[in-house]
Parts: C-alpha cells; structure tokens; sequence
C-alpha cells in the first residue's frame, strides 16, 4: 500500500480535488453510507430499524458510544440528560444582547461556545464518564439553547425546562409554553420530532461534521469544535436547504407557477436556481431518509388531521424532476432535506427554526466525530495542501506609489 503521507516526499506532488469529491479523510466506524445504494447504517444497524423502533437519546448513545444501550445506561444517560437541561441563569444576559432580528443559528453557534466558559470543567475529557457527562450537558442544553433563542426572537420570556419530561416533550415544552398555558405534545407530535432528530443523527464526512473534526484535530474542546459545526451547517447548501426547500415549495405555491415551468428553470438554470432538496454528493440513488420521511409526513399529517398544500407540491415535483432527464443523467433524487420541511410544520415548528432542529439531532453524529478524533493516539491535525496560483514574484512599492 502506498503511504499517502509520504507520497508528496517521494513525488513532490499533492493531490489536488475540488471538493474532496474522492478524498477520505480519515478512517472512522460511526456511519456506514452506500450512496449507489441508497443504505444508510448507524454502527451498522439499517436507519430504517433505528427510525422504526428507536427514540434519539437511545440513537444518540448508540451513535456516541458504538453500540444499543442496555436498559441501566440508556436510564443512566436520559438521568444526565434531564439533570443538564438548565443553562447557567447567567447566560440569559447573553441572549438579551441579541437583536431580536438575529438569525438563530448565529445565536446557536455563539452560546454552544459560551459553554466553553460556563461549563469549562466538562470540557477536561479523561475517560468513558466524562465523555458521557460532556455529551449529555451539550445535547441537553442545546435544546434548552435553541428553545431560549427562538423565544427571545419572538420576545417572549425563557421558559425553564421541566425534569419530568422526555428529550422530545421536553423541548416542545421549552419552544411552546407560555407563563398562563403549558403545552403538553401528544404522542404523535413527540414521535415525530424523535423520527426527525433520529434522522439526523449523523451522516459521515459532511461538511458540518468535517468542520468539527477540523477543529477538534487541533485539540480544541468539545463545544468548541461543535459550535464550527453549526456555522458549517448553516449555509444552504447544506443544513440551510431545509429552509431553502420550504421556501421554495411556498414560492410555487404564492405564485401559482405550475411544477413544470419551475422545473424548466432549474435545467435552465435560470438565475441559478436549483431544486432545493435534491441531489448529494454521496447519493447517487434515493436518500433513505428522504423515503422515510415521505411516508412519514403522510402519517403525521393524517394522525394530526391537518393537510398541507406544500406537500402536494413537494410531490408534483418529485414525480416530475425524476421523469426528466435532467435529473436522471445527473442522478439527482431527494435528500433528507425535501420532506423535512414538512414534518416540521406539522409539528408547528417555525420556518426560521428549521436549521437549528438539524443542528439538534446533528449533535451526536459531531459528538461521536469529535470522540474519535480526541481518542485516535496516531491523530494527526488536519491540514490540507493546496496549489499555489497566485503570483509569485511582486515587488513592494510604496504607499505614495500606487
Ligand atoms: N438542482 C438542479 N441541479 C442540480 C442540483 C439541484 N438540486 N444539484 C446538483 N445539480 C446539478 C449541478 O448543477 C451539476 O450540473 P452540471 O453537470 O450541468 O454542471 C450537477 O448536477 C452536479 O452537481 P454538483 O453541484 O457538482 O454536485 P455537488 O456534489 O457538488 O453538490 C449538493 C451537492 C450541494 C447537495 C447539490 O446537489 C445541491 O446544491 N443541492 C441543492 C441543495 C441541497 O438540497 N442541499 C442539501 C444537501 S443534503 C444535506 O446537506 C443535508
């Protein structure tokens, strides 16, 4: 085998790919993804089973810690969970500088680093314990985070968690309740969120997690690294097109354009626009998540009696771009973020909140990321080359000269 560290040695050559389109950048065994296929696997157990019969905190562990939790650690880590939930009291002032205008993800990032500070001790990760206290107190509080930033944008008070409720329960509780009416989420709507946050538990070398194993290779901390994370995920390309995506369908639908004339544009590529919601890097065939998904919403908004017009358009359009030969030639079918949308707003989550829910059950995919690169003893930090294009010989001149 060829000893890719030592090849520029030999060569005097670097590798260059754009993208890193076919570039591994480490070895890992948290997610197994076929993209030809369309199989996605946590520690090797289909995401279809996990999605069936699972909840995300048994997810989470199982993604952190490579394997089911028995009955004793799953009870063991939803204790931890339930014990973190409240953030330092001190930390509303944080919220109160922000602009009530402030995109939430900005908000997210910053305080995720803000407990760097206010739970530094955490952040010293010596063993299995810690590590599990240290994830517990970034998945727990992250909830209470986004909960606390979405109230502060809609200029409603904080609402404090409750210890009696479940991960999911517990979060609607936090977004929803006000000071003369707690809200209680129904079985459904409780099942739907855990199928979202479980759907997004991890998924490889995506740009966010590559961001957190970027700066986690430095040795920065837990929060550090996972608070990059967000900012990665923010961008439309990648957590951002779940917003994107619903923006998209309601454009459609405000305008009236039928389905076909917005799918002219797109291979047009009018002005640029794209199908939000389709396509992957590693997919080459249906996400599996987004299959998942589709049925799911069905059953949501079937269980919950609502309907929703953007479904019917977000259908429309499947059916249409994978009859196109666009789409076809290009291999382009529905990511996670296609459906995603509207299982949100089933569940009544807002528009502006879409990407920070991704960056909630994204939490223990960078967890489990962040531990791998912390615990590898041969770790290495990461630091691409790249090709120099610039020019190479300029002479200084000075201020007045030019
Ligand atoms: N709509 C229209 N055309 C598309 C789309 C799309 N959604 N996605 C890719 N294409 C086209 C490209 O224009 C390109 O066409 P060309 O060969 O004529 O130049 C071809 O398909 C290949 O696309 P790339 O941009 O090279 O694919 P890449 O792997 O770099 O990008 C990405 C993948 C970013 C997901 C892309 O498909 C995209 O922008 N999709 C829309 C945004 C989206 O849904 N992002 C979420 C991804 S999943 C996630 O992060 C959770």
């Amino acid at each position: 085998a060829i000893d890719i560290a030592k090849l520029r040695d030999i060569t005097g050559y670097i590798t260059l790919d754009d993208g890193y389109g076919n570039t591994g950048s480490c070895r890992s065994a948290i997610t197994y993804i076929d993209g030809d296929a369309g199989i996605l696997r946590y520690r090797g157990i289909p995401i279809e089973d996990i999605a069936g019969r699972s909840s995300f905190v048994e997810t989470a562990w199982l993604v952190i810690f490579g394997e089911l939790p028995n009955v004793e650690q799953r009870d063991h880590f939803a204790g931890l969970l339930s014990e973190s939930a409240m953030i330092d009291e001190v930390m509303r002032k944080h919220f109160n500088a922000f602009p009530q205008t402030a995109p939430p993800m900005a908000i997210l990032s910053a305080m995720i680093n803000t407990l760097s500070a206010h739970d530094a001790g955490v952040t010293d990760i010596r063993d299995d314990a810690d590590m599990e206290r240290a994830a517990a107190v970034l998945i727990s509080k992250v909830r209470t985070i986004a909960a606390a930033a979405y109230k502060a944008s809609i200029g409603e008070p904080l609402v404090y968690p409750r210890y009696d409720l479940k991960y999911a329960e517990n979060f609607l509780h936090m977004m929803f309740s006000v000071p003369y009416r707690q809200y209680e989420a129904t079985p459904e709507v409780a099942a739907a969120l855990n199928l979202f946050l479980m759907l997004h538990a991890d998924h490889e070398q995506n740009c966010s997690t590559s961001t957190v194993r970027m700066v986690g290779s430095s040795k920065a901390n837990l929060f550090a690294s996972c608070a990059a994370g967000v900012c990665a995920l923010w961008g439309p390309l990648h957590g951002g097109a779940n917003v994107a995506a619903v923006q998209m369908l309601q454009q459609i639908h405000d305008s009236g354009m039928p389905v076909d004339e917005f799918v002219r544009k797109v291979k047009n590529k009018d002005d640029g626009v794209k199908l939000m919601g389709f396509g992957h890097r590693v997919y080459k065939n249906f996400d599996p998540r987004s299959r998942i998904l589709k049925k799911a919403v069905d059953d949501v908004l079937a269980q919950l009696e609502k309907t929703d017009p953007l479904l019917d358009i977000a259908r429309e359009l499947e059916t249409a771009a994978l009859e196109d030969d666009y789409f076809v030639d290009r291999k382009l079918y529905p990511n996670v973020d296609f459906y995603s949308g509207i299982l949100l707003r089933a569940i009544g989550i807002p528009l502006e909140m879409f990407t920070v829910m991704f960056a909630i059950g994204r939490m223990p995919g960078w967890i489990a990321n962040w531990k791998e690169i912390n615990e590898d003893p041969k770790g290495r930090i990461y630091r691409p080359r790249q090709v120099y294009v610039g020019p190479t010989d300029v002479k200084w001149r000075p201020r007045d000269e030019r």
